[in-house]
């Protein structure tokens, strides 16, 4: 069996030139917390809080010795919290990474009249690929700017290079992400194809050249001429994947005994990417249901199986048209897959189809089927994963939401940044169905430093919390006074986000303390084991702005077993709303959070058109799959 050649995923050093992400002062971090945690939380606890952040912080107290540790730390580190983050963020949580970590990609429907069609589509997107690859092999990629609040500061370009050269490879207490070390002499390359559960090889770069168009298309058409055979046909491994971590590596640690099983595990773990071609789903294809088709395959009766959740991407592509991308989320931010997708779809529309009609001629070794030893114990492993993941798709609570009462423009009009703005309005809309704030997530890009990945800007402020409430409260203030309050919520938004990118957020330092007092071995300080610190990290509301050029949408599950998760796409006249929750939770509804959310997007509209005459109103407010039209008086259309 072929040895594989690995290394930790993270070199130290950068050569971009970019700053180092900074160590917040430790008494700027702790004041903070305490803000944000004030009103979230019962007055007695956080009385209790106080005290033991005041003693934490004390002079010769175990603050300041962890600080002087991660400012040591900082100093010969690249970036000082990548490792502690990568561990805490992904590769320690047990769930399972479909619904619950990978986000997707909901690629615009596409029309197939026949299997050819969806094979010319496959051929094109996989040269597309290819493109991409080399453009990032020969760090030719341009490198990306900021955009928005403090815009024009290149960003790193490192997860690029996790692309198509990583793979999460599950542990019995924690993954590993790891990727192909560069060699003198480049390995042959491949692609994985996924078809009926089965998974072929398909070599990419033969004798030195890459396969055009013509030649994918011939190897995709055995591909499916070999999938075909029901005598040949394997188990379903790939829901192994589908499983809880710790599960799939008891499971893996079982399959790897074989040495067939070793050989097709290694092929699928030095793979380019994975291609999916799935089976007509069967369902109504809806903006929602694309959405849990893409974020878990429908399970095992669907295509569920036709998948591996280890591997970062997975281009998805259904007979019926149902199409995107699966992506495993430790190697990088949903920012990068969006450039990533964007780069194929322009590619797919401005390079038409370079196929002809006939297959190619040229002799082509043929794509290999993966082989399975499959043991009773692998049997009864593969029972529980399609148990589990058949769980998951019942769970799952999705609603996707095209938003056309306005967009990010009249936002700007208002002079207010749009991102704020959603912000709160999320706030207002969780205030609304809950009577209450939670501790909020919002991802912040940190890529302006080397190695830069997210911190949080916790949304839910007090400032927010003084503006919902006093909108629940109409008729006892003044529209004046809620526009005053507005502004406030917005502005404190705002700066919480300037803090986030430019590393003095507070999420990412408490973390480094915290673990730094681990890898020390000392003793878990107070401040870590207090309940309001856990509610804290107990993100009921996980939000993240992922903005598109093209026509396509973002979406992941909830983070907690109570929770939502809201990922939303301004874009100039509409937003696109898709909120996930878990039908099992009493307490959430994405229907009604999604319904909810309209009204508010609109009590806040009205509230900026009568207090700054200025702005102009547009559009009318729709469900994005067309089945309700709701017009801005509210009447159905
Ligand atoms: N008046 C008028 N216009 C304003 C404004 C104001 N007060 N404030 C901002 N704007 C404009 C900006 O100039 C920008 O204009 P552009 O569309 O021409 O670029 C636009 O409004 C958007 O700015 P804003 O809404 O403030 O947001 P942002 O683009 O700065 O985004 C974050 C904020 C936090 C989302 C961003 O910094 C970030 O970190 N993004 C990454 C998120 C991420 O990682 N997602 C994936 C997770 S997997």
């Amino acid at each position: 069996m072929p040895v594989l050649k690995r290394e930790q995923t993270r070199d130290v050093g950068d050569p971009s030139g970019l700053p180092k992400l900074p160590v917040p002062p430790l008494q700027q971090t702790l004041d903070m917390y305490l803000k944000c945690m004030s009103h979230l939380i019962p007055e007695e606890q956080f009385k209790k809080t106080k005290v033991i952040v005041e003693k934490f912080k004390a002079p010769g107290g175990n603050g300041e010795c962890l600080q002087k540790k991660l400012l040591e730390r900082s100093e010969h580190k690249a970036n000082w919290v990548y490792d502690y983050w990568l561990e805490d963020m992904y590769l320690s949580n047990r769930l399972a990474l479909p619904v619950n970590s990978s986000p997707v990609m909901v690629f615009p429907k596409q029309n197939f009249t026949c299997q050819s069609d969806t094979l010319r589509f496959a051929a094109h997107l996989i040269s597309g690929v290819l493109e991409y690859k080399s453009l990032i092999d020969g760090r030719a990629l341009p490198v990306d700017y900021a955009r928005g609040q403090l815009a024009g500061t290149p960003l790193c370009m490192d997860q690029y290079n996790k692309v198509f050269t990583s793979y999460r490879l599950p542990g019995p207490k924690t993954d590993t992400l790891v990727a192909q070390k560069s060699t003198v002499m480049p390995e042959p390359e491949h692609i994985i194809v996924a078809c009926k559960n089965q998974f072929f090889v398909l070599d990419v770069v033969i004798n030195f050249r890459r396969l055009n168009e013509k030649d994918l298309y011939t190897q995709l058409e055995r591909i499916r001429k070999m999938a075909d055979i029901e005598e040949e046909r394997l188990p379903p491994i790939g829901l192994l994947t589908s499983d809880g971590r710790t599960q799939w590596a008891e499971a893996r640690s079982v399959l790897i005994k074989d040495s067939t099983n070793r050989d097709s595990l290694d092929m699928i773990e030095r793979c380019l990417c994975l291609v999916c071609l799935d089976e007509p789903s069967g369902t109504e294809l809806t903006d929602t249901n694309r959405a849990l088709l893409m974020l878990h395959g429908g399970g095992m009766d669907k295509n569920g199986g036709n998948r591996w959740y280890d591997k970062p991407m997975q281009f998805v592509i259904g007979a019926d048209g149902c199409c995107g991308v699966v992506c495993e989320h430790s190697p990088f931010e949903g920012i990068v897959l969006v450039q990533c997708s964007e780069y194929l779809l322009r590619y797919m529309r401005g390079s038409p189809s370079k196929l002809v009609r006939a297959a190619s001629m040229s002799e082509l070794p043929a794509p290999r089927r993966l082989r399975w030893k499959c043991s009773p114990d692998i049997q009864a492993f593969l029972t529980a994963s399609a148990d589990k993941l058949q769980g998951l798709v019942k769970n799952l609570d999705m609603n996707v939401n095209k938003f056309t009462g306005y967009g990010k423009e009249f936002i700007k009009k208002q002079k207010m940044s749009p991102d704020a703005y959603i912000q709160v309005a999320l706030q207002f809309t969780f205030y609304r169905c809950h009577g209450r704030l939670v501790p909020t997530y919002e991802s912040a890009s940190i890529r302006r430093f080397q190695e830069g990945r997210v911190d949080n800007i916790r949304s839910s402020t007090p400032e927010a919390l003084a503006f919902v409430k006093a909108m629940a409260n109409s008729s006892k203030i003044t529209d004046a006074e809620k526009m005053e309050l507005l502004w406030t919520a917005i502005k404190a938004q705002t700066n919480y986000t300037i803090l986030a990118i430019t590393g003095m957020a507070i999420d990412n330092h408490l973390l480094g303390l915290r673990e730094i007092a681990k890898e020390l071995k000392l003793e878990k300080p107070e401040l870590f084991s207090d309940t309001t610190y856990a509610t804290s990290i107990h993100f009921i509301l996980s939000t993240s702005q992922v903005p598109t050029t093209e026509e396509m949408f973002c979406c992941y599950g909830p983070v907690v077993p109570n929770g939502y998760g809201a990922c939303y796409n301004p874009q100039t006249d509409h937003i696109i709303f898709c909120v996930s929750s878990f039908r099992d939770s009493a307490e959430t509804s994405s229907d009604l959070f999604v319904k909810t959310l309209e009204g508010c997007l609109k009590e806040m509209q009205d509230l900026c058109l009568k207090c700054n005459s200025e702005a102009k109103p547009t559009g009318s407010t729709e469900k994005m799959d067309g089945n309700t039209k709701v017009m801005k008086n509210g009447s159905k259309s």
